[in-house]
């Protein structure tokens, strides 16, 4: 894969209306070779309901390494991205793109959550920055939009969190899924965590699919499914139920 080309390396084609636009700084745009290849990304990509730009890191490099980092001042250990290749990067791509929304990946950022997935699905380009080492100088903050953590723990790199809310987010796109009551029914879409599923066999190693789900009534089904889902929340989430967690409620 091109480093400065669109996902899959093919020549541009005329983007559908609904095409969701992501731009990617990163120093591995090849980690994301199979991720912009494989299932339900892939598809996305190859019908051009989602389009994959790539700017790589090294090429705003300094000096013949084609250096990105230099050490803190004050000392410390580790390597911290510099503001000025950085910035060259986010420039150069932004230029390719539609004044992008520049999202910061850092495990200081917001966390991000289901809510966050639907906001940004429902904006324009989306410009999504990797740190690696110690991770950014403080000034690059000064460039972007927002801030998103994965959640709380240290990852190597914003390359995996950068794959998960892309793929969180192109989902929620009624063309990339193509089903998009699938989204709605999903958890956190109402606030809470999903019912129960089952598929066959109706019965394996003794423990059955319930009778109700097999009954046809979908009254009936809809109830059990309503009152599954609150008991499973309740159990496994009780922070959805008592307000103290933001959800989406539509
Ligand atoms: C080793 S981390 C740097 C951590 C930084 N020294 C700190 O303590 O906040 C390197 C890069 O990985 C990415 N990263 C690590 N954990 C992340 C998380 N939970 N969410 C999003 N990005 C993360 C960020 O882009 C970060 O700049």
């Amino acid at each position: 894969m091109s480093e400065h080309d669109s996902a899959l390396g093919e020549s541009p084609k005329a983007e559908p209306e609904s095409t969701l636009r992501i731009g990617i700084v990163t120093l591995f745009p090849e980690l994301f070779g199979s991720f912009v290849e494989t299932s339900m990304v892939g598809r996305a990509v190859k019908s051009g309901n989602l389009d994959v730009l790539f700017e790589q890191l090294r090429e705003h490099g300094l000096g013949v390494h084609k250096s990105v980092d230099d050490t803190p001042y004050g000392g410390g250990p580790g390597m911290v991205l510099r503001v000025d290749t950085m910035t060259s990067a986010i420039e150069a791509l932004s230029a390719r793109m539609d004044s992008p929304r520049k999202i910061l990946l850092s495990p200081q950022g917001k966390r991000f959550e289901q809510a966050d997935a639907r906001r940004l699905s429902a904006m324009g380009d989306l410009l999504f920055i990797c740190g690696r080492y110690e991770g950014f100088d403080e000034r690059v903050r000064g460039a972007v939009d927002e801030e998103l953590s994965l959640g709380d723990f240290v990852m190597t790199g914003g390359e995996v969190a950068a794959m998960a809310m892309i793929e969180a987010i192109a989902r929620l796109r009624p063309a990339v899924l193509g089903n998009a009551k699938s989204a709605d029914d999903e958890s956190f879409s109402a606030g809470a965590l999903e019912y129960p599923q089952y598929t066959r066999p109706v019965e394996f190693r003794g423990v059955m699919v319930p009778d109700i789900l097999r009954s046809g009534d979908h009254g009936k089904i809809d109830l059990w499914r309503k009152n599954a889902s609150a008991v499973r929340t309740a159990e496994r989430r009780p922070d959805l139920c008592d307000g103290e967690k933001t959800n989406e409620t539509s």
